[in-house]
């Protein structure tokens, strides 16, 4: 599932299984957790088996059944657009969890704040908290809640273009604290995207972080300047295919990873050229990358969407692969390094927490068929 996907089939979870995180669970979201803050120069962390939090709370409103895990979302102090980025990124752990069947809830004030403070140094600053974990109740659908129209939230959308009205598609399923949905979005005359808070109350900033990062992927892709009034710019869009390629070796199965010149470890992956179908793409670049030639499995499919550079958005399609000829040699230009690896030594080399999901469900779908 890509986040894309999480948005529409994300709600909040109220009641959690007593089931603690596995070890694979914790650390694809440690992995999350370090790209968000990374990226934002936040401090988040996630805080495993704490169930103290919300066990302070006897009223039924608000209370948040059988948490014991949350992300703890905070920052330097007084940093221009802490609550912001908070609802940005927090966010993004929130359909990170939920692309792995996870539930989660924003928790902004029905818990005990002071627990929470006690993890931070003292020039940090607490925004809220997530609670995360698996559902006690995972079949059951999703609360049928009310939203607010697009009408509503944008209300000059008449002309806009479709990238615009599926951005706010993505913004009416948007958490929000009291379920307010504080905000307006406007398409300009120059094709850019203006965000402004119709109202105030407590986190009104990290909801509009939240509605941010939402019409950031509706739309697909683009750049958001921080702040009430910030402007959107919708990114070029590229596309590139690749593949898991694995081996069986006597009874154990290898997945051949390579370590881009960047330094980041993933798959071998390119860009579409000309006419190409994804397939050609995809055996092409295992070529040029790695000197193999390989079989492509089109029945597994998998799509990772991130943005490499300010600007561009970029879709990533995965199949899975097996070597037919060759001998395995790095193309010195894009690859340092390269290497078969088990299972769960490919899974903790990976960086980014969206390949190694990737490598779950190949694993998955590998054992399977
Ligand atoms: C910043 C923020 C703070 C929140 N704080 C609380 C809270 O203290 N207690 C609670 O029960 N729910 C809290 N929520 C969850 C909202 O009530 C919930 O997201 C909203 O009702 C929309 O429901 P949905 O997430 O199922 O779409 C919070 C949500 C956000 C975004």
């Amino acid at each position: 599932m890509t986040l894309s996907d999480a948005v529409f089939t994300r709600s909040s979870c109220r009641d959690y299984s007593p089931q603690p995180l596995s070890p694979a669970q914790r650390q694809q979201l440690e992995k999350a957790v370090g790209t968000c803050n990374l990226r934002s120069g936040l401090h988040v962390q996630l805080v495993c088996g704490d169930p103290e939090p919300f066990s302070s709370l006897l009223k039924s409103w608000g209370r948040i059944a059988g948490a014991r895990n949350y992300f703890l979302l905070a920052g330097p102090a007084g940093a221009p657009d802490l609550e912001e980025k908070c609802g940005f990124y927090g966010e993004e752990l929130v359909l990170t969890a939920r692309s792995m069947g996870l539930g989660t809830c924003w928790v902004g004030g029905t818990y005990d704040k002071k627990r929470c403070a006690a993890r931070l140094a003292p020039e940090e600053e607490l925004v809220c908290i997530i609670a995360v974990g698996s559902p006690a109740h995972p079949d059951r659908p999703a609360a049928d809640r009310s939203r607010k129209s697009l009408e509503e939230l944008a209300p000059d959308a008449q002309d806009a273009p479709e990238w615009f009205r599926a951005g706010m598609e993505a913004v009416r399923r948007a958490p929000s604290a009291m379920n307010r949905h504080g905000y307006r979005f406007a398409c300009r005359p120059d094709g850019s995207v203006r965000v402004r808070l119709s109202g105030t109350g407590s986190f009104a900033l990290v909801d509009l972080g939240i509605a941010k990062r939402h019409f950031e992927l509706g739309a697909h892709g683009g750049e958001w300047t921080w702040g009430d009034g910030g402007v959107f710019r919708k990114s070029r869009e590229e596309k590139s295919c690749g593949a898991v390629i694995w081996r069986q070796n006597g009874s154990s199965r290898e997945y051949l990873l390579v370590r881009h010149n960047g330094g980041h470890w993933s798959f071998p992956k390119g860009h579409v050229e000309g006419s190409e179908t994804e397939a050609e793409t995809a055996a092409r670049e295992i070529l040029e990358e790695t000197s193999l030639t390989a079989e492509i499995h089109t029945d597994f499919r998998q799509q990772v969407t991130y943005s490499p550079k300010p600007g561009t958005i970029k879709d990533v399609i995965f199949f899975t692969a097996v070597p037919t000829g060759g001998r395995e040699h790095p193309q010195e230009s894009e690859i340092s390094q390269l290497g078969w690896f088990s299972f769960p030594q490919a899974a903790e080399r990976i960086t980014y927490a969206t390949d190694e999901e990737v490598l779950l469900a190949a694993e998955a779908y590998l054992n399977e068929n």
